[in-house]
């Protein structure tokens, strides 16, 4: 349970400096789900210590994975392959973790063993008859609170057969969960997708030597896959890098240098959206690490203007919204976002809770069945604002109070530790 903690901002001068934000919180996940999975050790570097994280680690060492720290950042996990897990003795609490509860809803769907998830009062009441009822469909005996649809969930894993889905969302979660029960079993699993989401999961499990395929409409698996212990470097997160993104664009006088960035163009939609709006974001240094996309990123504040964003950018920047938002805020004119959902049924109902706070701020914002629309470039003034106990909207928040009239309140502010531990200290590190 976090801490109940409220935090002030004030209006901050020029923001200056090199950074490191933490792991992807996406490929952490993976890295530990895979490795845990796999045959042999891996070690991993560079992973995300946030709470969600440590809910997948715990929930695989309570079925039997052995995981050490060697040195200052790496975790070395003993993986015991496919059919090593022990059926856990207790409930598996997922937190706050969508993520891990989707995810591991897959993988236990296929184990032979009973398993129980539950998580915190937020993931309890989010939607999970999405992951359930095609899990269902492939045979999963899968029961949920409110007629099948939220958590705590009873899984009685075992009996599945392979499954084409065309899924109606574009969710990783859902379409992880699905290749991840395929893999384990005989056949071929298909899962289409209405635009592309987030592939962390299909080139992950790539590298740890599975045989799985991208198309443009989804992905396939054959299982059983084999999957091998490797060495993984986890990039910085992009959905962590975007606060900075946005603060380094709206103080003015400011430039900031976001080293080891994951930029896998699944997630790399709040650059597009950014660099539309006019920010001056320049990708340096570009590689690879473990299969995935990675860069420098140099950000100078900028003259923002609005924009309209829909379609197959939504699910590229899907979590970036609060922070989207903010920048809006600050742009001349008029930003609108659509198809956009999805944003209702994250840790917080996300359009809901971005039109409280920044409204209560002073910003000209509407919001839609399907997104928002806002009206920028007037003053933003001081206050007190909670976090809806969504850490995304904490951190948004802390954003916007860099440029507001006057210091900004935020209670509930302790929920940031969920996926960037260290946040407040690094943003005051780069006030100078
Ligand atoms: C995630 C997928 C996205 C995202 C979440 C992490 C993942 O959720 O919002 O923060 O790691 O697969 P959906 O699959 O619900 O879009």
């Amino acid at each position: 349970m976090h801490k109940f903690e409220s935090r002030t901002v004030e209006k901050s001068r020029a923001l200056r400096g090199e950074i490191m934000v933490p792991g992807d919180k996406s490929i952490s996940h993976r890295a530990i789900m895979f490795a845990s999975l796999a045959k042999g050790e891996s070690r991993v570097r560079g992973l995300l210590r946030g709470e969600d994280c440590l809910s997948t680690l715990k929930a695989f060492q309570s079925m039997g994975i052995e995981v050490v720290e060697s040195g200052t950042d790496e975790l070395i996990i003993q993986g015991r392959g496919l059919d090593g897990l022990q059926e856990p003795a207790d409930l598996i609490d997922c937190g706050n973790s969508g993520t891990t509860m989707r995810l591991m809803s897959g993988i236990l769907a296929a184990q032979p063993f009973f398993s129980v998830l539950t998580g915190d009062q937020y993931l309890r009441q989010r939607p999970m008859g999405r992951v359930i009822k095609p899990l269902a469909a492939m045979g999963a005996k899968i029961l949920g609170r409110a007629g099948n649809s939220k958590a705590p969930l009873a899984i009685d894993g075992g009996g599945l057969k392979p499954t084409e889905y065309r899924s109606p969302v574009a969710s990783a979660q859902v379409k992880s969960a699905l290749l991840l029960a395929g893999m384990q079993i005989e056949g071929t699993t298909i899962v289409y997708e209405p635009h592309l989401s987030r592939d962390h999961s299909e080139r992950m499990l790539r590298y740890f030597g599975a045989e799985i395929e991208s198309f443009a409409g989804g992905a396939r698996v054959t299982g059983p896959v084999s999957l091998t212990g490797r060495e993984v470097e986890v990039p910085g997160d992009i959905s962590s890098a975007a606060f900075f993104l946005v603060a380094g664009l709206i103080v003015p006088d400011s430039e900031l240098l976001l080293k080891n960035v994951g930029v896998n163009p699944t997630r790399s939609g709040i650059i597009d959206i950014l660099q539309q709006m006019g920010g001056s974001i320049e990708l340096l240094n570009r590689r690879e690490l473990s299969g995935e996309p990675v860069a420098d990123l140099l950000v100078k504040s900028s003259d923002l203007h609005g924009i309209e964003i829909g379609g197959e950018l939504v699910p590229r920047a899907i979590d970036e919204f609060p922070v989207v938002s903010v920048a809006a805020a600050f742009a001349d004119g008029v930003t609108t976002i659509r198809d956009a959902k999805e944003l209702r049924v994250k840790e917080t109902d996300r359009i809901a809770a971005i039109c409280a706070t920044l409204g209560k701020l002073g910003a000209r914002i509407e919001p839609r069945e399907e997104g928002m629309r806002i009206t920028g470039g007037l003053p933003l003034c001081g206050g007190t604002v909670s976090s809806y106990g969504d850490h995304r909207i904490a951190m948004s928040m802390a954003v916007a109070a860099l440029q507001t009239t006057a210091a900004v309140k935020i209670e509930d502010s302790g929920c940031t530790a969920t996926s960037f531990p260290g946040f407040w200290e690094l943003l005051i590190a780069i006030q100078g």
